[in-house]
């Protein structure tokens, strides 16, 4: 999608969430594991580089400004989704008996990552409102990492999973 105007950090970040809510209701919608799969990878990409620019560029800006704990367990969480991701980037649709059911479960994960970014004043972009952080030079440096990340992703593949907080399994 060409973008041309310039987005604040949490509308470029709203808009992502806007764009993998609409893919997991085509997922659901879905017929046929050919269109399935399509969508599944689909997914996987935006919430790759949707997990980066957070965790690169606009975590660290909060850092300080929200309160801790929730950012460090959205941390927790991206790491509990790439896990999945993984999963489901590297799963056959018609031989995995298990994707459709981490796709859900993965959607499920998204809704309460949405959730506690943006509902209410105590959520994330509620705290961040209130901070002191500027917000629309954020958005650019993220905006022009978001097209650096997809044309990478696209170029390799995804990243094996970067994983912050969990140290007890390798993957
Ligand atoms: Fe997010």
């Amino acid at each position: 999608m060409a973008e041309t105007r310039t987005q604040d950090a949490i509308a470029l970040l709203k808009d992502d969430h806007r764009t993998v809510e609409k893919l997991f209701k085509q997922f659901e919608d879905a017929k046929g594991d050919g269109r399935k799969q399509k969508l599944a990878q689909q997914i996987c990409m935006e919430l790759t580089v949707h997990a980066k620019l957070e965790e690169e560029i606009f975590y660290p800006a909060c850092e300080g400004k929200i309160e801790e704990d929730l950012l460090k367990e959205a941390f927790v969480e991206h790491d509990g989704a790439k896990v999945l991701i993984a999963e489901i980037e590297a799963a056959d649709s018609e031989s995995d008996e298990y994707f459709e059911a981490k796709v859900k479960v993965l959607q499920e994960q998204i809704e309460h990552h949405i959730e506690e970014e943006e509902k209410g004043s105590d959520s994330v972009f509620g705290q961040v409102r209130k901070a002191d952080i500027e917000l629309k030079a954020l958005g650019e440096q993220m905006a022009a990492r978001k097209q650096e990340l997809i044309a990478t992703y696209k170029a390799d593949g995804l990243p094996r999973p970067e994983l912050k907080t969990m140290i007890a399994t390798e993957i």
